[in-house]
């Protein structure tokens, strides 16, 4: 649990961030010095890694050119995959990677993505050709290039239950079947093993337009028949299948996760699921988007309390989901998440392409550590999408390459995968423009599975340092050192001719009197390690 100590005033507003009380104080100062305490005695529950997984749709420049440039292009690359965007991937330790969509998935048929490719439409994202090039086999080996796992999507909206049951048998099987002497004829004997499995995307949209009564029929056939037999992935180790969950605040999506979930507690042997996702975007007007660019303050601020509507969001169907399964065996994987906004002028509509602004890897920060105080429930999270597309890590132009801020963001955050939470203690204080009032200071901390201390730390306030005076109970701390990510103005981003405007430097303090007082750069992201 985390607690937060305040000076309250008659003036004092209270919001509730997850397990944590934030008393916004409008006379706290921005010069005030903000008393955190971690508390080591009374450890939390896991920081599951999955919280950390990506997104790779079929979708503009997001495989194609983004990740896949085919073996005979003149960008370095192997079997057809960069190896810059390799490289840089590998450092984030990503734990899954969804694919092949979003609303592509529902679209998707898998044979033609292997043997003779079928050249076909992508109807969902600009209306162009889909090489089907970056099938199955290509897919696997990109994860495996970069030390992930799989979460595929399942076509719900246009395939049959019998084509995704042969797309698992295909990808598992050991046994000599039909489909897997195929699958050892395009070159991979040995089983695949697949983690994750989401039964449809969006159902209640793109990916149908069904009711919630019309998607638990098809969920129920699905899980039936659609098995993994991998015998690696038995037992314990069982694929976890992912039914398609809420899509935001609205009363249609409270009787969406009510109607799953009560029949999964009702449930007859013949099937099951271990997930229910759960997609929620930071946008604040779908007709018209923010932009990505050549924005001010006013802007900033909005985007940022925008955000954090994940928290109630999070809270709310966790307590639709306590109701049927309080031993919390099912868990919530916001499995698309992330800013969405305007795309980029001179860029295809269709391709969702924005640019990266430190106001993203703020954003990205507040939602990690919102997934992380709801550890227990939310066990996945992918983020929307890794490359050129929505709020991505990296950006490519032919053979250019260049990390956005929230990548940064997501490379320090790798020292949390698997980590225990650990409840921390602070006054958040106030940061306002105009009518708009966020928690000026945001933190988590965690222990990782070597026993190393880990304390992340953000500013949201664009204008004012703040100093933190960080208190540890239950051990030591002498010194701080790690990595800080901040950038001059809110609109700051990186781009192929100036790669390292926004890029993390290091940050160290050393204890005084037991307390150890680090200073935050205006809105800045900060991650160090306590010894
Ligand atoms: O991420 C882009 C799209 O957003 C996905 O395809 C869809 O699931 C969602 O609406």
């Amino acid at each position: 649990m985390v607690r937060s100590r305040f000076k309250l005033t008659k003036f004092a507003s209270i919001i509730i961030l997850g397990s944590m009380i934030l008393f916004l104080d409008p006379q706290a100062s921005a010069q005030d010095k903000i008393q955190l305490s971690i508390d080591t005695t009374k450890p939390g529950p896991k920081i599951d890694r999955n919280i950390f997984g990506q997104f790779a749709e079929h979708l503009g420049y997001g495989v194609y050119e983004g990740l896949w440039v085919g073996s005979g292009s003149k960008i370095p690359n192997t079997r057809g995959i960069r190896n810059d965007v390799v490289a840089a991937l590998k450092a984030l330790k990503i734990p899954n990677v969804r694919w092949p969509g979003g609303c592509f998935a529902d679209e998707y048929h898998w044979r033609k993505g292997i043997g003779n490719r079928a050249v076909t439409l992508n109807p969902n994202w600009g209306g162009v050709v889909e090489p089907n090039t970056f099938g199955t086999h290509e897919f696997m080996d990109f994860i495996d290039q970069i030390g992930s796992r799989a979460y595929l999507s399942i076509n719900v909206g246009s395939g049959t239950p019998q084509e995704a049951a042969e797309w698992l048998e295909y990808l598992t099987t050991p046994l000599p079947t039909t489909l897997q002497k195929e699958r050892a004829a395009n070159g991979h004997p040995a089983p695949y093993q697949i983690p994750m499995l989401g039964i449809g995307n969006e159902s209640w949209d793109c990916g149908g337009n069904m009711t919630s009564e019309y998607y638990l029929r098809q969920l129920t056939i699905y899980s039936r028949f659609v098995r993994n037999f991998n015998p690696e992935q038995q037992g314990n180790r069982q694929m976890m299948k992912i039914a398609v969950g809420p899509g935001g605040a609205e009363a249609r999506w409270t009787e969406w996760t009510d109607t799953i979930m009560k029949a999964w507690k009702n449930r007859q042997w013949s099937w099951d699921m271990q997930g229910l996702s759960m997609h929620n975007y930071t946008v604040i007007n779908w007709e018209n988007k923010f932009a990505s660019v050549g924005f001010g303050e006013k802007e900033y601020s909005q985007i940022l309390k925008e955000t954090l509507k994940m928290e109630d969001l999070i809270t709310r169907h966790t307590a639709i989901m306590d109701k049927y399964d309080p031993e919390k065996k099912i868990a919530l994987v916001v499995d698309e998440w992330g800013s969405w906004y305007a795309p980029l002028p001179g860029s295809n509509p269709g391709f969702l392409v924005q640019q990266n602004s430190i106001r993203d890897a703020i954003l990205a920060a507040l939602n990690l550590n919102i997934f992380a105080r709801h550890a227990e429930r939310v066990r996945g999270a992918n983020i929307a999408q890794m490359i050129n597309v929505l709020q991505a890590m990296i950006m490519t132009d032919k053979e250019k390459m260049v990390l956005t801020p929230t990548y940064h963001v997501f490379k320090m955050y790798v020292p949390f995968q698997d980590a225990t939470f650990i409840p921390v203690t602070f006054n958040a204080s106030t940061y306002t423009k105009d009518d708009i009032a966020l928690p000026r200071v945001d933190a988590i901390a965690a222990k990782d599975t070597s026993g190393k201390l880990w304390l992340e730390l953000t500013n949201v306030d664009p204008n004012n340092a703040v100093e933190i005076e960080v208190s540890v109970m239950g051990s030591n701390a002498n010194s701080a050192t790690g990595e800080t990510l901040t950038a001059s103005k809110v609109d700051s981003v990186n781009t192929f001719d100036a790669p390292d405007v926004v890029k993390p430097k290091s940050i160290s303090a050393k204890a005084q009197n037991g307390k150890l007082t680090i200073k935050l750069d205006p809105k800045s992201v900060s991650v160090v390690s306590i010894s």
